[in-house]
């Protein structure tokens, strides 16, 4: 039987609901209990057997039975949301364009409500966010969260899809009624998840009853909440689902202008002692993402603090590392900046860039 440290060790595991580590301890006490007392260990036995994991439901822990505990909840248990927490400090993005002029109005729109419901009209409450890694999504979607004031729940449909295939359909019907039953932002990340799981092995019955909750929900939406789906591959999205979303919002890598930006920010208060390279990542930065940025000037920052006296050497080294992925132009522009703006002699230049002397010189002159 349970000695009493067993017993203590059982309600802890039950008190932090992990429901795997339950589990595990009792598959062990049966194994215990089979030698001394079989009937026990039959029954416990069953027990586990008849209460299949799965059956609890995903979102066991995000439903406490005191509604307002539920944050709280979230807070502390695992589960497939995840909830970010609003009072963060989090940097408004870099946002332009198109993204500037839509995310722009879906926030102003929530300024209107009463103008606009005297109009007849609902403010967005469904967007799609599209575009390559690293470019703001998550980010955009967190910060409209804070500028709504409301709490913003994430969703990762990959993994949702890989661990609880079969009942797919009804756990993310679980997920929609938590997200539905107060104000929040909900965002569905790689929502081309289901999509990708179809050109696999998957059950085509159970993705259509999943496409099927995703159009039901969207459309049940309710107004007071703003529900954002995110994707790297809009390609990939199914067109049923993809017309639901009032929003279409395409984000690109930076234009050479937000390269600007991004650096200036993420050179942070080091930006007025290392701006003399700044003009040299604007060169090697085009094309690239916000992150990729971010990551490079982190780094550049770093070795300054770590490596004073050979910075400027490493720097380069740095920087011009992956070179051949730069468009020519490109690099010519960096092998002139080496010579005329960080005084590098040309052979430097040529060696860290490729560009022949020549070239340099011709573009100097
Ligand atoms: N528009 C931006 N303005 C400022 N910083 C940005 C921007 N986009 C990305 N970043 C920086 O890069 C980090 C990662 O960005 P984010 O997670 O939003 O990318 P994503 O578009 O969601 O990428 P993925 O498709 O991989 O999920 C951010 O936390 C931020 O530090
Ligand atoms: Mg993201």
């Amino acid at each position: 039987m349970l000695n009493d440290d067993d017993v203590f060790h059982l309600a802890r595991l039950a008190l932090t609901k992990d429901e795997a580590d339950v589990r595990l301890f009792l598959a062990k006490q049966v194994r215990k209990l089979r030698r001394d007392d079989p009937e026990s260990a039959t029954r416990l036995e069953g027990l586990l057997k008849s209460q299949s994991s799965r059956s609890t439901g995903i979102l066991r822990d995000a439903f406490p039975h005191d509604p307002s505990d539920r944050r709280s909840n979230l807070d502390s248990t695992p589960s497939l949301l995840k909830h970010y927490d609003n009072d963060q400090p989090l940097q408004a993005p870099i946002w332009e364009g198109e993204v500037l002029q839509m995310l722009g109005q879906s926030i102003s729109e929530r300024h209107f409500i009463d103008e606009l419901s005297r109009c007849g009209l609902l403010p967005t409450r469904s967007l799609i966010f599209e575009g390559p890694p690293g470019v703001g999504k998550t980010m955009s979607a967190k910060w409209l969260a804070k500028k709504l004031a409301l709490p913003l729940y994430a969703l990762d449909l990959s993994a949702v899809m890989s661990s609880y295939l079969g009942k797919t359909g009804s756990n993310l019907r679980s997920v929609f009624d938590f997200a539905k039953s107060h104000p929040c932002v909900l965002l569905l990340d790689e929502v081309d998840a289901i999509a990708k799981r179809r050109a696999d092995d998957a059950d085509v019955g159970e993705l259509k009853r999943l496409v099927t909750v995703m159009l039901q929900e969207l459309d049940d939406w309710p107004a007071d909440g703003l529900l954002i789906a995110a994707t790297n591959h809009g390609s990939l999205v199914d067109p049923a689902l993809w017309r639901r979303f009032e929003m279409v919002v395409a984000f690109k890598a930076p234009s050479a202008e937000m390269v600007r930006e991004s650096i200036c920010r993420y050179m942070g208060p080091d930006f007025d002692n290392m701006r003399h390279w700044a003009g040299l990542l604007e060169y090697l930065m085009v094309g690239k993402s916000h992150s990729d940025i971010e990551r490079v000037v982190m780094q550049l920052r770093r070795l300054k603090v770590i490596a004073p006296l050979q910075f400027e050497d490493l720097a380069a080294n740095l920087l011009i590392r992956d070179v051949d992925d730069i468009k020519k132009s490109e690099r010519i522009n960096a092998a002139t900046y080496l010579v005329s703006t960080l005084g590098f002699s040309q052979h430097q230049a040529n060696k860290m860039t490729g560009v022949s002397r020549d070239t340099i010189r011709k573009k100097i002159a």
